[in-house]
C-alpha cells in the first residue's frame, strides 16, 4: 500500500460528508423556520411507499373503453353507461350530463358488473397505453376523483388540490399558464390517456409516475429551495401523509385496496385511473372527418363541415359569424394549410401529434449556449441517448382543446391562436437546434410559410375546430365535498 493512500481515503471520506450535508440541505425538515417543534421533523415510513394488502380488497368494477369502430359503440347512448347484470332485471341505463343522472349513476356503479365507457369519436382506444399493473376499476376511479379535488398538496404555507391548476372549465389547464410559481405552462389534462410520456419535457413516462416518484419526496413538505418546490418539479410530497391524516380517506384505501393506510403506489393508481377518463373528442372536425369516410371521399369539402354547424356550433367557433357556407369553406382552407403547410409533419394522426419532442425556438429552447445548461428533452434522456436534437427541445401537445387551455407553449408566453400561426407563419427564432421541418438551412433559419392573413384566420378557425365536446360532468366536477375547503372550486358549469 503506497503511504499516500490514507490521505485519498481521508478526502474521499471528507467529500462523501460533505455531499451528504449538501443533500441534507436539499431536502430541509418541515417548515425548518416557524413550524411547531413537533412537525419539524418527518421521518418517511417505508410503508408510505407501498405495501401488500393485509385484507382482500372490495370486490370492484371494472371500466372498459368502448371506442369508435367496437360493435358496441353505437348502442351505447352517452360517455358513461352502466350496464347492470341481466340478472338486476334492469334496462341499460344511461346517465348522460344531467347531475341528477351523474349522482343516480354512481350509485348503481358500485352494484353492477361493468363500467362501459364510451371513448368520444375520432379517439382511439386507450387500453393498450394503461399499465398492466393498473386495470381500471370503479372503486379506484372514484377515490382518485376525489383525491383530485380535495386540498391535500401543499407548498410552504399555501395549499391546493389538482384542480387549483388543472382546473376543469379551462380544459384542465389553468386559466392564466401559470399563477402557483412554476416556470412551465400548466398542461391541460384532456386526453392524457394518451401520451407516452408525461410533461413538457417528457420526464415522466406513465401518469402513475406524475405525482410522486419516491419516497424521498414525502421527506418534505415544505420545500425552501425554488427547483425544490413542487410547483417546479411537479413532485407532491406530503401528499401522502395529508391522506393518512383524514379519516375517511384512510377508511376508502382500506376498501379498495385492502391497506391499512393510503401509501404512494395506491395514490398514484387511483388518480391516474381518473386521469384517463378526462376524455374530449367529438370536434367539428371529428363529425366532418367521419361523414368524409362514410362517403368515401378522397378529400374533406366544405358540405363535409358546413352539414354540422349548426347555430350553436358556429356559435362556439367563431361568435357573430352566421354564414355556415363561408365558415365551412374557410375551415376546407384551414384544414389545406394545416396539411400544406407542413403542421402535420409534427402533430399528425388522430392526436395530433406525433409523441416526439422538438426545438422550435420559444422560451427556454434558445437557452443551450452554456455546456450544462441545456434544457427540453435533452436534459431527461439518460447519457447514451443524448441527441444533439432534442437540446431545448418540448413535447409536440395535442391540439385538440386549444380554445379552453390557453395560454400557449411551454411557457405561456403566447396569449392566443393567432399569435401561435403568426409565430409560425415567420417569427420563428432561428437557432442551431431548431427541428428540421422547420428549418431552411442547415445554420437553422427559419423557413417563412407566406401565409397572408385570411390565411391566418382560416388555420386558426381549422384549429378552433379540433376542440371536442365538454368532458362528461361524471368526470369534471368532484362527487363528494369530503376534504373540500369551503368556497373551492366546484368544477365544471353545466353545458
Ligand atoms: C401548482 C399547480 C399544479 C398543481 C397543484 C398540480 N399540477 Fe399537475 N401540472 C402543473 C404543471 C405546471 C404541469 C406541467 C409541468 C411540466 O411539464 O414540467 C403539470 C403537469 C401535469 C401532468 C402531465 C400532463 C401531460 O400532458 O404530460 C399531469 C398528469 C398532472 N399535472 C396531474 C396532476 C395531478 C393529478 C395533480 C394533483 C395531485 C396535479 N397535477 C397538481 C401544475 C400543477
Ligand atoms: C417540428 C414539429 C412541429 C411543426 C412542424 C409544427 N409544430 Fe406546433 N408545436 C410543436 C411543438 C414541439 C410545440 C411545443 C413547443 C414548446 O412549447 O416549446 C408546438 C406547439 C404548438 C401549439 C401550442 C399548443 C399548446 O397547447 O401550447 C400550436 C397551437 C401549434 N403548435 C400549432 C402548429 C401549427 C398551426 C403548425 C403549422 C403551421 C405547427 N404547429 C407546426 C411542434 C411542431
Amino acid at each position: 500500500m503506497s503511504p499516500r493512500a490514507p490521505g485519498l481515503v481521508g478526502l474521499l471520506l471528507g467529500t462523501v460528508t460533505i455531499l451528504g450535508c449538501q443533500r441534507a440541505v436539499r431536502y430541509p425538515g418541515v417548515g425548518a423556520a416557524n413550524a411547531p417543534a413537533e412537525e419539524q421533523k418527518i421521518t418517511p415510513l417505508p410503508t408510505w411507499s407501498w405495501q401488500l394488502p393485509w385484507l382482500p380488497p372490495e370486490a370492484d368494477v371494472p371500466i372498459v373503453f368502448i371506442a369508435h369502430g367496437h360493435k358496441d359503440w353505437d348502442s351505447l347512448p352517452a360517455f358513461w353507461n352502466v350496464f347492470p347484470p341481466p340478472a338486476a332485471g334492469l334496462r341499460t341505463i344511461h346517465f348522460a350530463q344531467s347531475p341528477l343522472g351523474g349522482a343516480a349513476a354512481m350509485v348503481l356503479a358500485d352494484r353492477l358488473e361493468t363500467v362501459k365507457i364510451k371513448v368520444p369519436l375520432g379517439l382511439p382506444d386507450p387500453t393498450s397505453n394503461i399499465p398492466a399493473a393498473n386495470p381500471p376499476t370503479f372503486g379506484k376511479w372514484k377515490l382518485g376523483r376525489e383525491i383530485f379535488f380535495a386540498r391535500k398538496l401543499s407548498s410552504g404555507y399555501d395549499t391546493f388540490s389538482c384542480a387549483s391548476c388543472h382546473q376543469p372549465d379551462h380544459g384542465f389547464a389553468e386559466d392564466r399558464g401559470n399563477t402557483l410559481g412554476g416556470t412551465r405552462n400548466t398542461l391541460g389534462l384532456i386526453n392524457s390517456a394518451y401520451w407516452r410520456h408525461q410533461f413538457w419535457d417528457g420526464r415522466a413516462g406513465a401518469l402513475e409516475e406524475v405525482v410522486v416518484r419516491s419516497l424521498d419526496d414525502e421527506a418534505a413538505a415544505e420545500h425552501t429551495s425554488s427547483s425544490d418546490r413542487p410547483q417546479e418539479t411537479h413532485r407532491w410530497g406530503g401528499l401522502v401523509r395529508a391522506l393518512d391524516a383524514d379519516v375517511d380517506f384512510r377508511f376508502r384505501f382500506e376498501t379498495v385496496f385492502g391497506l391499512k393506510q393510503p401509501t404512494q403506489d395506491a395514490v398514484a393508481k387511483a388518480l391516474a385511473t381518473y386521469l384517463r377518463t378526462i376524455l374530449s373528442g367529438n370536434s367539428l372536425y371529428d363529425r366532418a372527418e367521419h361523414e368524409r369516410l362514410r362517403q368515401q371521399a378522397p378529400q374533406l369539402r366544405a358540405e363535409h363541415f358546413a352539414m354540422f354547424l349548426d347555430g350553436p356550433a358556429l356559435a362556439a367557433l367563431e361568435p357573430g359569424v352566421a354564414d355556415k357556407d363561408s365558415v365551412a369553406k374557410q375551415l376546407v382552407r384551414g384544414h389545406r394549410l394545416f396539411h400544406d403547410k407542413g403542421c402535420v409533419a409534427c402533430h399528425r394522426g388522430p392526436l395530433f401529434t406525433d409523441h416526439d419532442f422538438h426545438n422550435i425556438g420559444v422560451g427556454e429552447s434558445s437557452r443551450f449556449r452554456i455546456s450544462g445548461q441545456e434544457t427540453g428533452r435533452f436534459v431527461q434522456v439518460p447519457i447514451g441517448l443524448k441527441e444533439a436534437r432534442l437540446v431545448g427541445a418540448f413535447r409536440t401537445p395535442s391540439l385538440r382543446a386549444l380554445p379552453r387551455t390557453a395560454p400557449y407553449f411551454h411557457d405561456g408566453s403566447f396569449p392566443d391562436l393567432l399569435r401561435v400561426v403568426k409565430y409560425f407563419n415567420h417569427s420563428i427564432a432561428g437557432n442551431i437546434y431548431l427541428a428540421e421541418p422547420l428549418r431552411a438551412d442547415p445554420t437553422g433559419l427559419a423557413k417563412a410559410l407566406d401565409m397572408d392573413s385570411d390565411d391566418q384566420d382560416a388555420l386558426v378557425l381549422f384549429l378552433r375546430s379540433l376542440d371536442g365536446g365538454p368532458v362528461d360532468r361524471i368526470v369534471a366536477a368532484p362527487g363528494e365535498r369530503r376534504g373540500m375547503a369551503p368556497g373551492e372550486r366546484r368544477g365544471v358549469s353545466p353545458p
